[in-house]
C-alpha cells in the first residue's frame, strides 16, 4: 500500500477538513494555479509527478503535516512513520512499529471481532504535544492505548496509557481529534453502546456535549476538526474556537428530511470550562449549523451532502 502526495499538501489537508461532502477532492496541481473547486474524480494525468511512499503496511489513516519542520507524520495499521514532507519517497523515512500483542488479538477474536480488520492496532490519533514530543493513540485490537513519542529519536518514550476515553475501539468509527495547547479535544463514539460526543479529555474534568435530557447530537459521525485562533496574543486564548465537521441524523420533520443524514459544522470555545450550576462538565458554548452543499452536476431536489 502507498501514501501518495504532491507538492500542495496543505491544500489537501485543508480540502479534506473543509470539503465534508467530497470523497476525493484534491486537485493534483501546483499551488499557484490551485483550483479549489471540490472534485470527486482525479484523472491519471493529474497524478504525474506524484511521489510515493511505499511499504508493506496497510490502512494509512492519520496524517499530520508539520511544514515548519518539513515533516509528514503518518499513522497506519501497526506502524507510524516520519517522512520528509518535501519528498515523501526520500529514504530518510523513520518508522515506529506498534502492533497489538498476540494475546490482545486473541481476546479481540474471542469477543467476536473481525480478525481481518478490527483485531489490529490502527493508529487513529497522531498530534504534536509539545516542542519535543508527539502523542499517538491506537485501537490496539479493541483496547485503545496511547503513548508519547520522542520526536528526535522517533521512538515511543512513555508507558502506554489507557486510551478508552480518547480513541475509538475500531478502525472505521468516525473520529477526529486535536491537541491544542496540550489539551486534548476529540469527537467520536467511544463505547459500543454510548452516543457519540465532542469532548475535551484533558486536563480533567472532561467537558463534553449533553446526551440527555436534551441530545445535542444525533448519531453523529465525525470527519474532521480545526482550531481557529481568535485571541491572537492572549495567554488564555479564551476566544479561540474549535470546529468539528460531521454528519448526523436530521431532526427536521418534513417528508423529505426525515431519516436522512445532514452535514454539520459544530463549534466550541477553547476557554469553555463548563457550567457552574447547570451544564456542569458540559460545554456552555456549543453551537452547530447545517452545511448546505450544492452539487450542480447532480440535479438533486435536496442539496444535501
Ligand atoms: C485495511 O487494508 C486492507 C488491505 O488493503 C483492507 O482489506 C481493509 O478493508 C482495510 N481496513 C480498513 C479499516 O480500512
Ligand atoms: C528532504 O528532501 C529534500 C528534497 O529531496 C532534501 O533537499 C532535504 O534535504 C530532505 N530533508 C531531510 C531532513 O532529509
Ligand atoms: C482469523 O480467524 C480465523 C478463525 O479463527 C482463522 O482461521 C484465520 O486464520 C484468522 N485470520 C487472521 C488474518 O488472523
Ligand atoms: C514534553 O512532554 C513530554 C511528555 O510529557 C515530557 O517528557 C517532555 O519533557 C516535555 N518537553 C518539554 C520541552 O516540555
Amino acid at each position: 500500500m502507498a501514501v501518495c502526495v504532491c507538492a500542495a499538501l496543505p491544500s489537501l489537508l485543508l480540502l479534506l477538513s473543509c470539503g465534508v461532502c467530497v470523497t476525493v477532492g484534491y486537485p493534483f496541481r501546483p499551488p499557484m494555479d490551485l483550483d479549489v473547486t471540490p472534485r470527486i474524480t482525479v484523472t491519471t494525468s493529474g497524478l504525474l509527478g506524484c511521489r510515493r511512499f511505499q511499504t508493506s503496511v496497510v490502512n494509512y489513516s492519520t496524517l499530520l503535516l508539520e511544514e515548519d519542520r518539513g515533516l509528514l507524520y503518518v499513522g497506519a495499521r501497526g506502524a507510524a512513520f516520519s517522512l520528509n514532507a518535501t519528498d515523501i519517497s526520500d529514504s530518510t523515512a523513520r518508522t515506529i512499529e506498534w502492533e497489538a500483542s498476540t494475546e490482545q488479538k486473541q481476546q479481540c477474536l474471542s469477543k467476536g471481532k473481525d480478525n481481518k480488520t478490527e483485531c489490529y492496532n490502527h493508529i487513529r490519533f497522531l498530534q504534536r504535544f509539545n516542542s519535543t514530543h508527539l502523542y499517538m493513540c491506537g485501537t490496539y485490537a479493541f483496547r485503545p492505548l496511547c503513548a508519547y513519542i520522542d520526536e528526535e529519536r522517533f521512538k515511543v518514550s512513555s508507558e502506554f496509557e489507557e486510551g478508552r476515553e480518547k480513541c475509538p475501539y475500531g478502525p472505521a468509527t468516525g473520529y477526529t481529534g486535536l491537541i491544542v495547547d496540550q489539551q486534548m479535544y476529540t469527537a467520536s463514539q467511544y463505547e459500543f453502546r454510548g452516543s457519540p460526543d465532542i469532548r475535551r479529555n484533558s486536563p480533567s474534568p472532561t467537558v463534553r456535549t449533553e446526551e440527555a435530557p436534551t441530545r445535542w447530537l444525533h448519531e453523529a459521525d465525525f470527519v474532521g476538526s480545526a482550531l481557529v485562533r481568535e485571541s491572537e496574543g492572549s495567554t488564555t486564548g479564551d476566544d479561540d474556537k474549535i470546529y468539528y465537521f460531521f454528519t448526523e441524523k436530521s431532526q427536521e420533520q418534513t417528508p423529505y428530511y426525515s431519516h436522512i443524514r445532514v452535514a454539520r459544522v459544530g463549534r466550541v470555545c477553547k476557554g469553555d470550562r463548563g457550567g457552574l450550576l447547570t451544564l456542569q462538565k458540559r460545554w456552555t458554548s456549543f453551537l452547530k449549523a447545517r452545511l448546505v452543499c450544492s452539487l450542480p452536476e447532480y440535479d438533486l431536489p435536496l442539496r444535501t451532502c
